[in-house]
């Protein structure tokens, strides 16, 4: 009991904020329906009835943030004029997932450094256009940009340059990207050799960050785009396109519709990078595969 018990030292309204944290409100169905609605059409992620939870939990700790005591009365702020201003990019943020980490699934980047880019060389390519298309945190990014840098040190004879865009619906995550600083934690399986060389360590050893270095932070940028889109402006095509843990999000249809616009991005030898868990077999796009979950494009 002591625990629930209200300090009454704090003002009433300071009270019944804390005493939220215990009452956290129930989703109704018929909310549930209206949030995933909503998510469906302007994201095309797909809520199921098993991230009713999930759901809840995230929007709660939102909903206390407001002040608000129902789901349905921060569905209406977040819908309404105000709401789409100011809202919008904090509920991106709630109901997607950004989790990524440097040098995630591995293969892809030996891929990379071991075929695609001698064979870049052996084509005669010397300026390459790489595109994180849900970049998230920006780790991603990062490391492509690390296995560019290894591979022109690597090889000093030819001539090669290289430009990866990072593209994202949150707007946190690609500030959090821009700034390039993380956790020393998130490249403890990195070795001694990249970590001296790409990252520097914060003068206050206390807070154990790391940063990117300018010279990498430099040839990546970083900036929104909603792969719903119905046609994306992203500049020149690219000959590299990472779309990685991010279509499972979507229905069939939808992730058949992103696909096509990002082979649309895609130069005519180009290659599209899958996450581990994720397809597009049985659709007609105009790729072929090479191995599981790297496709080159193909007309
Ligand atoms: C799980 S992370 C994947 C990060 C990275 N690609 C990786 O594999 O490690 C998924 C990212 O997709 C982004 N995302 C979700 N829906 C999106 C959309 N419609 N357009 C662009 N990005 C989206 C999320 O904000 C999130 O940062």
């Amino acid at each position: 009991m002591r625990f629930f018990k209200p300090d009454w030292s704090l003002t009433k309204k300071e009270v019944r904020v804390s005493m939220n944290v215990f009452f956290q409100p129930e989703m109704t169905e018929k909310e549930l329906v209206l949030f995933r609605e909503f998510i469906e059409k302007e994201f095309g992620i797909r809520m199921p009835d098993s991230k009713k939870m999930l759901l809840q939990s995230r929007l709660s700790k939102r909903l206390r943030e407001l002040n608000l005591k129902s789901f349905n009365e921060y569905f209406k702020y977040l819908t309404s004029d105000k709401g789409k201003e100011n809202e919008f990019n904090t509920f991106v943020d709630l109901v997607s997932t950004h989790v990524t980490k440097f040098f995630r699934e591995p293969n892809h980047f030996e891929y990379i450094f071991e075929n695609i880019l001698p064979d870049f060389v052996k084509a005669g390519k010397s300026q390459i256009r790489i595109w994180s298309s849900a970049s998230s945190t920006g780790e991603e990014a990062y490391s492509i940009a690390i296995i560019m840098e290894e591979f022109i040190s690597q090889h000093p004879k030819i001539t090669m340059d290289y430009e990866i865009v990072g593209t994202d619906i949150s707007m946190p995550v690609i500030d959090k990207a821009k700034a390039g600083v993380y956790n020393e934690d998130s490249v403890l399986e990195l070795s001694r050799y990249l970590k001296y060389k790409y990252f520097m360590k914060s003068k206050d050893r206390d807070q154990k960050l790391i940063k990117v270095v300018p010279e990498i932070r430099k040839k990546v940028n970083f900036r929104y785009m909603n792969l719903m889109d119905d046609t994306y402006s992203i500049g020149t095509k690219f000959n590299i396109v990472f779309c990685r843990n991010v279509l499972i999000y979507f229905d069939k249809k939808t992730q058949e519709k992103i696909i096509k616009n990002i082979i649309n991005n895609l130069k005519d030898d180009g290659y599209l990078i899958l996450g581990h868990s994720e397809t597009i077999i049985g659709m007609d796009v105009g790729v072929k595969n090479v191995i599981p979950t790297i496709y080159k494009k193909s007309f």
